[in-house]
């Protein structure tokens, strides 16, 4: 009997270039899991357009960047599906037979829902669209039978009302979806440039896309122990905003001479940074060969999405066939 694979399923929404954060965050985990199990990886353009509905002038350019900067980070397409969430419409289906049976106050609960309204002032999140983001969420994951699912720390509320939906919907409907595990990567801390959370909109970031001469100035006027001014002051790498990406980067022999030289005020910061240039510009090398073979063939992208969208409508059709039986409705024939 053949053995099935663990299956996975996760995705981004493609709200810009994805830097260091995201790929130590997620991406990362994203790559590793391809080589053992059946994924399925999509762009959340329609969760994007939840928060941005006013203003999508940038969300194709950024969907067909954020597929760049996934395959040269090195997520293959003979591995795994890559598709566009709107262009497997079953994910509206569903969702919309979920929101069926989920109470609208569990949305309104939702701990990420409540601290967007507070902390986004900027854009107006009274929508529908934005209130039922976790339900489209459920569906996008539920729709694949995974067994694990790979986030950021951040969407861990969001899983958790998943997993709520998944067994609301087993109790009234017979089992049918197994509970999805959240597949956290190992604590990778990334502050931002400035010391903030690496964020777009702090522009404290460094990008998958960045070359080194984006970089370079970047990282001198990176923030490092504020309380160390002179190389001769002993510094405290447990305070620093750098030693983090030696955490990420360096090698263990490496994290230990810097750990030492900072404290006992041999190691300079600006030594300290060069070190970290040449560890940065080894990892991203590779990164940028693939990006560079991505420019020379253009449609690449396109085939990419393309493909994995009819992969994924195929699964995708099966269990939306289950779920109406389930629910329910008529069917028609084909
Ligand atoms: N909420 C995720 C983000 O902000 C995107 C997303 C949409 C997602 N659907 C998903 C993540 C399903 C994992 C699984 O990036």
């Amino acid at each position: 009997m053949a053995i099935e694979r663990l299956r996975t399923s996760s995705g981004m929404r493609p709200t810009g270039p994805l830097h260091l954060g995201h790929y130590f965050g997620v991406l990362k985990n994203y790559v590793a899991i391809q080589e053992e199990r059946e994924a399925y990886y999509f762009v959340a353009d329609w969760h994007a357009l939840t928060t941005d509905f006013a203003d999508p002038s940038r969300l194709r350019d950024n969907s067909l960047e954020m597929v760049k900067d996934w395959l040269a980070a090195g997520l293959d397409p003979e591995k795994c599906t890559i598709f566009l969430q709107s262009a497997v419409k079953e994910h509206a289906e569903l969702s919309l037979l979920l929101s069926m049976a989920v109470p609208v106050s569990w949305l309104e609960r939702n701990p990420t829902y409540k601290e967007q309204q507070l902390n986004i002032t900027d854009k107006d999140l009274s929508n529908a669209g934005f209130l039922c983001y976790p339900v489209l969420m459920a569906a996008d994951i539920l729709m694949y039978k995974p067994q694990g699912v790979p986030v950021g720390q951040d969407q861990l509320p969001h899983i958790e009302l998943t997993r709520e939906i998944c067994r609301r919907f087993n109790g009234l409907y017979g089992a049918t979806f197994p509970e999805p595990e959240a597949m956290l990567t190992p604590a990778a801390k990334c502050p931002g440039l400035d010391g903030r959370k690496m964020s777009k909109s702090y522009n404290n970031g460094i990008f998958l896309r960045d070359t080194m001469a984006d970089i370079t100035p970047k990282v001198r006027g990176m923030f490092t122990d504020p309380s160390r001014l002179r190389k001769a002051d002993p510094g405290n790498p447990d305070v620093c905003n750098l030693y983090p990406y030696h955490v990420l980067l360096s090698s263990e022999q490496e994290q230990k001479e810097i750990c030492e030289g900072c404290r006992n005020a041999t190691l300079g910061c600006v030594d300290c940074k060069k070190i970290f240039l040449k560890n940065l510009e080894a990892f991203l090398e590779p990164l940028q060969q693939r990006r560079a073979l991505l420019e020379q063939h253009p449609t690449m992208v396109m085939d990419v999405l393309m493909a994995g969208s009819q992969r994924a409508r195929t699964f995708a059709a099966n269990t939306l066939e289950e779920v109406r039986e389930k629910m329910g409705l008529l069917h028609l024939g084909k």
